[in-house]
């Protein structure tokens, strides 16, 4: 993969990249390139500023220093809208959905096509979110009962899968994944894994935030680790143990 790394552009690339809280450094310097259809890890302790970073990169902080590169071209986002705007998808642990909204109405959240009405009247085309919806779900292979109930009754599980499904469907260049499978069983993190994959097969980079080492291994092509807001390894998956891993984040190698 380096090698050909070597001859292909990063779908994203940062460098450089600090933010403070204070007078706190909560991200020190951090570097990183994400190629297409690759699964990246970051790990690292609590504290050690995993969130922070991917916050820069979805347009929620803005950094206190360095540049970020999507496809070659320099970005800076005021908000997270903005940053899916430029097809950066994010799923944190809550989503991010709307828990009284079906999942048709949260693929397609703040981008609802209109149709017209007798040709004057703009009006939200329920038909054609259902129908895209469901084909979008179908092509990722979940089985979501009835689509028409509020997010809320999902399992956690369903709503990974609704908030993949919306990133697969508006095409992102690029999806972050902040401790995905923390809060669920193991049969819907294999589910989760499996959409990672997906997305994976078609080109589009993830970033996979977790503590979960079976997490990382089941996916990550390359992990990176952090410790106390500075990337402290950038190793590939298959030349790591789980304790090479643990002593790079704990600083004991
Ligand atoms: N909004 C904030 N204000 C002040 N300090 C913060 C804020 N967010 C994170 N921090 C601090 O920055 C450091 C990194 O936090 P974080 O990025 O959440 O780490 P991780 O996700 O790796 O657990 C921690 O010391 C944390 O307490
Ligand atoms: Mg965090």
């Amino acid at each position: 993969m380096s090698e050909q790394n070597a001859t292909r552009e990063p779908v994203l690339r940062a460098t450089g990249l600090i933010k403070r809280f204070g007078g706190l450094t909560a991200v020190n310097d951090v570097s990183l390139d994400i190629y297409p259809g690759e699964v990246v890890a970051l790990a690292g302790d609590n504290g050690a500023g995993k969130s922070t970073l991917i916050k820069m990169i979805s347009g929620v902080y803005r950094p206190d220093g360095g540049h970020i590169y999507l496809e070659g071209r320099e970005i800076t986002m005021a908000s997270p809208l903005e940053a899916r705007g430029l097809g950066i998808e994010t799923i944190y642990q809550d989503l991010a959905l709307c828990e009284n909204l079906d999942a048709t109405v949260n693929i397609f959240l703040g981008r609802e096509p209109t149709k017209r009405l007798l040709g004057i009247f703009k009006q939200v085309d329920r038909g054609h979110m259902l129908a895209e919806s469901n084909k979008v779900l179908e092509r990722l292979d979940i089985k979501i009962p009835n689509l028409r109930r509020p997010i809320r009754q999902m399992s956690g599980g369903q709503r990974q899968a609704v908030a993949i499904a919306r990133a697969v469907y508006w095409n992102a260049r690029l999806v972050i994944m902040d401790e995905p499978t923390a809060a669920l069983g193991v049969p819907e993190q294999r589910k989760v894994h499996e959409l990672v994959k997906t997305l994976k097969a078609q080109n589009v980079p993830v970033i996979i935030i977790s503590h979960n080492m079976q997490d990382i291994f089941a996916v990550a092509d390359r992990i990176i680790v952090m410790r106390r807001g500075q990337k402290v390894g950038d190793v590939r998956a298959a030349e790591v143990t789980d304790d090479d891993l643990v002593s790079m984040m704990v600083g004991a190698a």
